[in-house]
């Protein structure tokens, strides 16, 4: 009898973002042998390179559905939380459409800061002591037994902004009258987490799971301040580094047994399927690890110094924890370290300038550069179109040298209001 063989079809794949960490996916999937279009909502300048960009909301999950259906998309990937938090995978299930992503319910654990100490403080993983108000009164009134420095946390989604680490009363009220009286964050009901801020070092570990199996990423470490020295405030991410040289064996078993498995059986026995990536950020503290946050998602910039370095197919990757086969996968590391340094536009994290016209990106040798913000004028310049516009990657042999060809590459690319920090990977991340 003639035996009959099967090829895969060519996959469609599409990622909804259009930041670093969407580039970077980008790249990496276009790596992947399986697949032989990329579409992208919205993407950016560099992202345009590889894939077909469609300029739609994030949240407009009918015209996302119309796309993926019309164009017959085999898999897409969400970069951000907003669509996570709001239900994109929720709705796309229900049109039998394969999405990577955690759904809503699983979103939780980063859209509600609440709901995530809870959880943490449901299941015995290790959370600093907290407490929560949903008025200004009664904010105030649990802030009078608190000893500072105390880390006051908006509850919902805030783009990085939600945080505050405050030393005085009067830093503290100010920032709960922003909430509760000008409610900055838009909030329908606005509400807090009041903590005890931890000082350590911090690490962002990823891991994607299936719901019941999980494989770590290299972790890596992340600049939030906008500034040298850890200075200014707190941005997105101004530059990253990957892998860690600060996580021991020793410190990297008990995250994954205290923190990554007693997450993944607490969301089991609540019922929560969660398929995707799961972002803890931790505080190394002289009491061990605690969990600062939970992510849904990718890092930003931390993919940027992760994504280079995996030897895998990520699409593989992705489709195995999608059909709960994650087990049959081992993941791969190339040896060498990778060093990302974000090029920001001034003023970020507050008011900038865009339509700065970008120059020196065809003279850059030997690093990765991720779009941002960027975009393509009518001249067919490409401008700076956001806060965060660039992350240069670099990989070498030791985190010294990928640095160096990072800077170089710094310096010669030019945009008007350029600014970066020059400490990326020179010294860990200390609170
Ligand atoms: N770099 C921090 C984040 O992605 O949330």
């Amino acid at each position: 009898m003639k035996k009959e063989t099967f090829e895969a079809e060519p996959m469609k794949v599409l990622v909804i973002g259009g930041g670093g960490r969407e580039h970077a996916l980008v790249e990496k999937i276009s790596e992947s042998p399986a697949v032989s279009k990329i579409f992208a909502v919205s993407g950016n300048a560099g992202i345009s390179q590889k894939a077909l960009c469609f300029s739609l909301k994030e949240d407009d999950f009918p015209s996302l559905i119309n796309l993926v259906k019309k164009n017959r998309i085999d898999l897409t990937v969400v970069g951000p939380e907003a669509p996570l938090a709001k239900g994109l995978v929720d709705v796309f299930q229900e049109e039998k459409l394969s999405i990577f992503g955690p759904c809503r319910k699983a979103a939780r654990l980063e859209s509600s800061k609440i709901f995530a100490r809870e959880f943490m403080a449901r299941w015995g993983i290790p959370t600093p002591e907290f407490t929560v108000a949903s008025s200004l009164s009664q904010a105030l009134k649990k802030l009078e037994k608190e000893t500072y420095p105390v880390a006051l946390k908006y509850d919902g989604l805030a783009a990085g902004k939600g945080v505050r680490i405050v030393s005085q009363p009067q830093e503290a009220i100010s920032f709960l009258h922003d909430i509760f009286e000008k409610n900055i964050f838009s909030g329908d009901e606005p509400a807090v987490v009041i903590e005890k801020a931890l000082s350590g070092l911090e690490v962002s570990c990823l891991v994607v799971t299936d719901g019941i199996s999980y494989l770590p990423f290299a972790a890596a470490h992340d600049y939030k301040k906008a500034l040298d020295g850890d200075k200014g405030d707190n941005t997105g991410g101004m530059g990253a580094y990957s892998p860690s040289f600060l996580l021991d064996e020793k410190t990297g078993q008990i995250i994954e047994k205290e923190i990554v498995q007693k997450t993944l059986r607490g969301l089991q026995k609540e019922g929560i399927d969660y398929r995707g990536i799961l972002y803890f950020g931790l505080m190394l503290t002289e009491k061990g690890p605690f969990v600062l946050e939970y992510n849904v998602r990718f890092g930003d910039p931390e993919t940027q110094v992760i994504l280079p370095r995996m030897k895998n197919d990520l699409v593989e990757v992705m489709q195995a924890t999608l059909a709960g086969r994650l087990k049959e996968i081992r993941l791969e590391w190339k040896k060498e370290k990778a060093v990302c340094v974000v090029l920001a536009s001034a003023g970020y994290p507050g008011h900038y300038q865009t339509g700065e016209v970008i120059t020196g990106l065809d003279r850059v040798k030997d690093v990765i550069v991720y779009h941002a913000g960027t975009r393509k004028d009518n001249n067919g310049n490409i401008v700076t179109a956001g806060g965060r516009v660039l992350g240069i990657t670099g990989l070498a042999a030791d985190l010294q040298q990928a640095r160096e060809k990072v800077y170089l590459a710094a310096e010669t690319i030019q945009f008007s209001g350029k600014f970066y920090r020059r400490d990326i990977a020179s010294y860990p991340v200390r609170k």
